[in-house]
């Protein structure tokens, strides 16, 4: 099956990077078929017939299946029709009005309802560099908007946006089902968009005040998890299937280690401990950390722009 995805331009690597990494972590195996990286435009051979998992994506701003590669009109509206046959009614979405126009008429012409509103179905039409994916949209229903920090009944200024949570709970390459462990989950911004997409959560944070607004949180969107008071250094007797955290930043006072490099190595080296063989840990700090860590293979390493006094180093690892 080939899958459109048309990503978001906040980062250069990190959409397509999203997109591999929740594919690897469900077990799909893919190809990559078509890239245009001016437009954003990634198509995917997946072999499986799922695409559910599309909906886990927090960085690509439209999904779709691609009916037809076909410039020809009378055949993309063939290929189409076949799949959308039976529907209650279509809308043709395409930056060019003559291809909107004559693909609606076409697809009209053999009954089905057109519904410019709301469409059962709604058929994508996208032309990169004289080249025609036409496709059926695969409707993403993520709702960052409902789970903005300030929308919580806990709020702390050092709350992750949704999106970027959700980016990070995608690069550790997990499935439903799997446990995933922020050792230093604050509001708990990490653990909703996991608990969200079906896993199993668990949080730590030093701060007693964190870990009971981060359970409020939890059960605000309906979500169980287990959050303790514990120091993330002395965690022991546990094995998750990732980590996934943003580190203190240094301006907490709780931070218990006050020199931010040797604080981070040490966690490094006891999150090694904590994670299963093969499982990934993706973590976000505000500095370089030198990623010689026993047991722990560098996979890849993103930065952030947020502004001029930070820029954040997402850190992905695999347990070896
Ligand atoms: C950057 S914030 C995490 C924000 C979180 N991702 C969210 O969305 O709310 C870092 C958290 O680490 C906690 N912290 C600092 N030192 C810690 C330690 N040694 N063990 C556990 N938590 C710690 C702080 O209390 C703070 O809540």
């Amino acid at each position: 099956m080939l899958l459109l995805f048309s990503l978001s331009g906040e980062h250069p690597r990190l959409p397509e990077a999203e997109v591999k990494a929740v594919l690897e972590g469900e077990g799909l195996e893919y190809s990559v078929f078509f890239r245009d990286e001016e437009e954003r435009i990634l198509v995917l051979d997946v072999k499986s017939g799922d695409h559910v998992f599309v909906n886990r994506l927090s960085l690509t701003r439209k999904a779709g299946i691609v009916a037809s590669l076909s410039s020809d009109l009378e055949q993309v509206s063939d290929e189409v029709f076949e799949v959308i046959r039976g529907s209650g009614s279509f809308a043709v979405r395409c930056s060019e009005k003559d291809i909107r126009e004559d693909l609606g008429q076409l697809l009209a012409g053999r009954g089905l309802v057109v519904d410019l509103d709301n469409p059962e179905r709604e058929v994508y039409c996208i032309n990169v560099g004289g080249r025609l994916f036409s496709c059926i949209n695969l409707a993403l229903d993520r709702d960052f908007r409902d789970r903005i920090p300030k929308r919580r009944p806990f709020f702390h200024p050092t709350s992750l946006h949704p999106k970027t949570a959700r980016l990070l709970v995608n690069l550790a390459r997990v499935k439903g089902g799997d446990a995933v462990l922020d050792p230093f989950c604050g509001t708990g911004g990490i653990l909703i968009e996991a608990g969200l997409m079906g896993l199993q959560v668990r949080g730590f944070d030093v701060d007693g005040m964190m870990v009971a607004g981060c359970q409020r949180n939890l059960g605000f969107y309906g979500l169980e998890g287990e959050v303790d008071e514990r120091n993330a250094l002395e965690l022991d007797n546990m094995e998750v299937d990732a980590i996934v955290s943003d580190l203190p930043y240094g301006r907490s006072s709780y931070l218990t280690d006050r020199n931010l490099d040797s604080f981070y190595r040490r966690f490094m080296n006891k999150s090694s401990e904590l994670v299963r063989k093969e499982g990934y840990i993706v973590c976000v700090l505000p500095m370089d950390l030198d990623v010689d860590i026993k047991n722990l293979a560098l996979l890849d390493r993103f930065e952030i722009y947020i502004h001029k006094s930070l820029t954040r180093r997402v850190y992905v690892f695999r347990r070896v």
